[in-house]
């Protein structure tokens, strides 16, 4: 894509993107974290800034990716940081999009220095985690929007990767998330024997929530954020 000008149908418009994976520190040296590489969420940073946007990144652990050209990115470690980073900026962005990979729950206690194995002390620490559950960040912006607190009215859109079972498709699961989480669009991967989690490729459906679903055939990351934005910016058009 280097050289061919993109449309600039995100010319003015403000961005929030969710990227990466949140580490919940056990102590200094020690994390309860997820294999996220933060590539979709720095993908679609990149292309919604050639495609004119005004993008920040709220970026968790990624695998050491450059920021995108025309891109700012806020640093974060935790899920509480990232929850008050996308809060604070919640209420001034068009649209936001959640590709992050976030800790569903955090130690319930953060040693200040580093726990030793064999201290009778810390013994406990280690072989028992007491953990507490994170808040939602998609979850929260989406009420905060309904409460009429996000003054731009941003489109809003998640990430889910979901497994199939004996019971309920991948597809399935997907959408009663998106009705779960009230977002507007849902980005849905099929997880599990090695798909998808830390690769350089993609593919899906993206869900939304009059009942809309699109097929989003296998490309690179690149090519998947393309097409997150047309069906995000048609979204906001109806
Ligand atoms: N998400 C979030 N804050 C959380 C958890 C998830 O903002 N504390 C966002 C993710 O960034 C993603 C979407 O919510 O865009 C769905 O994440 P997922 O982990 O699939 O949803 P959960 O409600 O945590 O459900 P599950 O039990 O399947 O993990
Ligand atoms: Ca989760």
């Amino acid at each position: 894509h280097a050289g061919a000008r993109l449309p600039q149908d995100l010319a003015g418009k403000k961005v929030l993107i969710t990227a990466g994976g949140t580490h919940e520190h056990i102590d200094p040296v020690r994390f309860i974290g997820n294999s996220s590489s933060g590539r979709q969420g720095f993908a679609l940073g990149e292309i919604a800034a050639q495609r004119g946007a005004h993008v920040t990144i709220v970026a968790g652990n990624t695998a050491e990716l450059s920021t995108p050209a025309g891109a700012e990115t806020v640093p974060v470690v935790s899920t509480q940081d990232m929850f008050d980073a996308v809060q604070e900026r919640a209420g001034e962005s068009d649209f936001i999009v959640m590709a992050a990979a976030v800790a569903d729950f955090t130690p319930a206690s953060q040693a200040t220095s580093k726990l030793k194995k064999g201290s009778d002390s810390d013994e406990d620490a280690l072989s028992t985690i007491s953990l507490v559950e994170n808040p939602d960040i998609l979850a929260t912006t989406v009420k905060r929007r309904e409460a009429g607190e996000l003054d731009s009215n941003p489109v809003i859109v998640g990430f889910a990767a979901e497994t199939g079972d004996e019971h309920t498709t991948a597809l399935e699961y997907a959408r009663k998330k998106l009705q779960k989480k009230g977002c507007d669009l849902l980005m849905c991967n099929e997880v599990g024997m090695g798909k998808v989690f830390g690769q350089k490729h993609n593919e899906g459906w993206i869900l939304d929530a009059h009942g809309g679903v699109v097929d989003v055939e296998h490309g690179s990351k690149i090519e998947v954020a393309a097409q997150i934005w047309d069906a995000a910016l048609a979204y906001r058009e109806v």
